[in-house]
């Protein structure tokens, strides 16, 4: 039992000088939207749907790090809110997704809505999402 503690801070240790991808790339075009549900999206998605990640202290802690760094890595190739290309993203069809996602309760996911209390989304702000998804 002792023998297996020593292993596990020696690997714990270990695994701190893996190095893993944490950074914010110059942000491009973003997505055009009124600036209540920028507000919102910024609060709640742009950790790990943009350029300008807020990369914690706990963010820098091997293994949490290797969960955050391929969360922010997959969120932005899904969906980057300040790459936004005009000529080849369909507007209206993205923000038909981010209402479907946040509907459904899938966006933000619920493991970062239990540790950051920014990503908890009220009834106004759906209702907000909600209008600007689906009105025209
Ligand atoms: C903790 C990181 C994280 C946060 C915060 C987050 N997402 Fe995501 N999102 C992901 C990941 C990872 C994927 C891709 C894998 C998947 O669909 O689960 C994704 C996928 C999506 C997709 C699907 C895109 C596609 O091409 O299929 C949409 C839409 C989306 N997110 C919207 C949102 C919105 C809106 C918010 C905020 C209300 C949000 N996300 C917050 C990580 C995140």
């Amino acid at each position: 039992m002792k023998k297996f503690f020593w292993f596990l801070i020696v690997v714990l240790i270990g695994i701190q000088f893996i190095s893993v991808e944490q950074s914010n790339p110059p942000v491009k075009e973003e997505m055009p939207m009124p600036p209540e549900v920028k507000n919102i999206l910024t609060r709640a998605c742009y950790d790990c749907h943009s350029n300008l990640t807020e990369w914690k202290w706990y963010s820098k802690i091997a293994p949490i790090s290797f969960l955050i760094s391929h969360d922010v890595k997959e969120g932005r190739a899904h969906l980057n809110f300040t790459e936004w290309d005009y000529y080849s993203m369909n507007e209206d069809k993205v923000r038909r997704e981010i209402w479907e996602e946040v509907l459904n309760e899938r966006m933000p996911p619920w493991s970062y809505r239990v540790i950051n209390p920014k990503g908890k989304l009220t009834d106004e702000d759906k209702a907000i999402i909600r209008n600007w998804s689906l009105t025209r």
